[in-house]
């Protein structure tokens, strides 16, 4: 069998603030699509599947703030390192290597990719002096986003450089009049300073992009159709050079024989993945080269978020192309998280952290249920409803997926010294189905009948439809428990032949949860995790849904899996993040 060797990413969070619910949209959904591909392909068949993150380190933003808390930025990205691995360990999100930009992987790549674009054959790199808005007091040269002033159409005071919050006019920082420094409140000045530039608009990436963009479905047909409108037609060229390099003081890597310029963190933040991956690869001996040298055979995938797509399906592409290197196999791109449909919010109390949400008590399980149930693969920003939330969990996974164990455990514990019946025995189909209402195939069938769809569906990440899929079948299973009335069947125990359809409608029901669960786990893995030991079973693999629990096999006794959202935990969490 062809060995598949995947490498999956997630876009490098800042490391200047906490993980909150809009960035574990991205994580949660990678981490639902890593763990399938672990189960249909395992390591133990020879498979290799590796998700590496890291923290995004460097920038102007990140120097400040350390400067602010009196630390260096060193101490104030290992702090928040170790915070933020501590929110995706929460939410079960399990990488294979979180690391950081910070690294001298990262570095080496860096350089190593700057050093090959910059070589006279190649040829993209290029330098040009440019004017920028200084602060004079602080002596930095400043971010836009450091910029304020008045607003150049209604003079509204105190605006940032992009738009007014008063006329809501946009504009550059630029236009701003009278800008000064949010930093340092000094008057701003213009300097001249000479910056690389990678150049994008050569006609060799132009070509390249507006060809790779298009094929082999590098992208979702929403962000090539992005892609359309920023690339231009064949024949055009909307493209424009990249400032790639910041002056010092700057806290990130300095560039080879150009003392006090630095790459600007753009440059490095995507080789970071790299970075994470070869430092994977030091410490578990995985060949670095099969996967990232050009001609590469090995699948490589990077989830992002909408806003740097940019990044991702452009400048990226072109870096690696131009540099040797192979260029991804995808990208995955996802919309934004909205809370009750409008922005999160600190004043209204929807700007909850990661940590917040586990604070109060919150299942990190509710959290990526609910937001498979929403993930459709496109580009669609998507809504997080508290009430929405606290009925899909109470009524569909809990009320639905749990309680098949629940109501049914106890029969075979009481009545069948917790065994399973032999669900393929010869009469298994007409005592399955002896009420005329049950369709002829048993309900285990009906099941699998539906997993190469449901199989389907999370790999094309419509994780959306896969849930809806597994509640109908859910749904079904519990309907049948209903119509065969074990309780009816249990009163009469001392008649073999209904102590032998109790025993077998017990069994089966179990067996539908057992394969429910191999459908769920991806999504749910430490409630699948207990649901094994329940079934007492070796940690369950896709392949494992056409191993029907024996005759004899005995499960545990059942403890409770998961409880109800109750209002209250998340009014309290909406207060607590105010
Ligand atoms: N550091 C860059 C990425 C560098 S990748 C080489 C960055 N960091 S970030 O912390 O701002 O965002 C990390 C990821 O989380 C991005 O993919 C971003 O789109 C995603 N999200 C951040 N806020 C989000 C929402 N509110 N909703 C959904 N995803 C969001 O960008
Ligand atoms: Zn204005």
């Amino acid at each position: 069998m062809n060995k598949r060797k995947i490498l999956v990413t997630s876009a490098l969070p800042y490391a200047n603030g906490s993980i909150h619910l809009g960035h574990l949209v991205e994580y949660i959904q990678t981490d639902i699509w890593v763990r399938f591909q672990k189960m249909c392909f395992p390591k133990e068949d020879g498979h290799e599947i590796y998700f590496v993150c890291a923290d995004d380190t460097h920038g102007t933003p990140i120097m400040l703030s350390a400067e602010k808390e009196g630390i260096t930025p060193e101490v104030l990205i290992e702090r928040v390192h170790n915070e933020h691995l501590r929110d995706f360990t929460g939410f079960h999100i399990e990488f294979d290597n979180y690391y950081t930009t910070h690294s001298p992987e990262t570095r080496q790549y860096s350089e190593d990719i700057f050093t090959r674009l910059k070589a006279v054959d190649i040829n993209l790199i290029t330098t040009r002096s440019i004017e920028q808005f200084y602060d004079p007091v602080k002596n930095i040269f400043l971010p836009d986003r450091f910029i304020k002033g008045e607003c150049p159409k209604c003079g509204a005071k105190d605006q940032y450089g992009d738009n007014c919050e008063t006329c809501g006019a946009a504009y550059a920082p630029t236009d701003l009049k009278k800008p000064y420094s949010a930093v340092s409140s000094a008057a701003l000045v213009t300097k001249t300073s000479e910056h690389f530039f990678f150049k994008l608009s050569d006609n060799r990436c132009v070509k390249f992009l507006q060809r790779w963009t298009r094929e082999k479905n590098h992208l979702q047909p929403e962000a090539a159709n992005k892609m359309r409108e920023w690339l231009g037609e064949a024949g055009e060229n909307k493209l424009f050079d990249w400032d790639i390099s910041r002056d010092a003081p700057y806290f990130g890597f300095e560039i080879p024989d150009a003392p006090g310029k630095y790459f600007y963190v753009w440059l490095d933040a995507p080789i970071g993945y790299m970075g994470s991956f070869k430092n994977l690869c030091n410490r578990r001996g995985i060949n670095f080269d099969e996967f990232w040298k050009k001609g590469s055979k090995t699948e490589l995938y990077h989830f992002i978020g909408k806003d740097i797509l940019y990044f991702h399906a452009l400048f990226w592409p072109a870096m690696l192309e131009y540099a040797g290197y192979r260029t991804p196999t995808r990208i995955f791109a996802h919309g934004f998280l909205t809370i009750n449909g409008e922005k999160m919010s600190k004043s209204r109390g929807t700007f909850i952290t990661a940590e917040n949400y586990l604070k109060q008590g919150l299942n990190p399980e509710w959290l990526r249920y609910y937001y498979a149930a929403k993930l459709n693969g496109t580009m669609e920003d998507i809504d997080f409803n508290l009430d929405d939330f606290t009925a899909r969990i109470n009524s569909d996974l809990v009320g639905k997926y749990v309680n098949i164990a629940s109501r049914t455990a106890g029969f075979l514990v009481n009545y069948f010294d917790c065994q399973m019946a032999d669900l393929s025995c010869e009469d298994a189909a007409n005592i399955l189905s002896q009420k005329s209402e049950e369709p002829k195939i048993p309900l285990t069938e009906e099941l699998l009948g539906n997993a190469s769809l449901i199989r389907t569906h999370l790999e094309n990440r419509r994780y959306n439809l896969a849930i809806s899929e597994i509640m109908t079948l859910t749904g079904k299973v519990n309907e049948y428990w209903d119509r065969q009335k074990p309780w009816d069947k249990a009163k009469q125990i001392d008649d073999a032949t209904q102590k032998h359809a109790l025993h077998m409608v017990s069994s089966e029901t179990i067996e539908c949860f057992r394969i429910l669960t191999i459908f769920l786990k991806p999504i749910l893995p430490k409630l699948a995790q207990m649901a094994e030991f329940f079934l007492n079973v070796e940690p369950l693999r896709w392949n494992d849904l056409w191993n029907t629990l024996p005759q004899g096999h005995q499960i545990n006794a059942y403890e409770h899996l998961m409880t109800r959202i109750d209002r209250k935990k998340i009014d309290a969490l909406i207060s607590a993040s105010k």
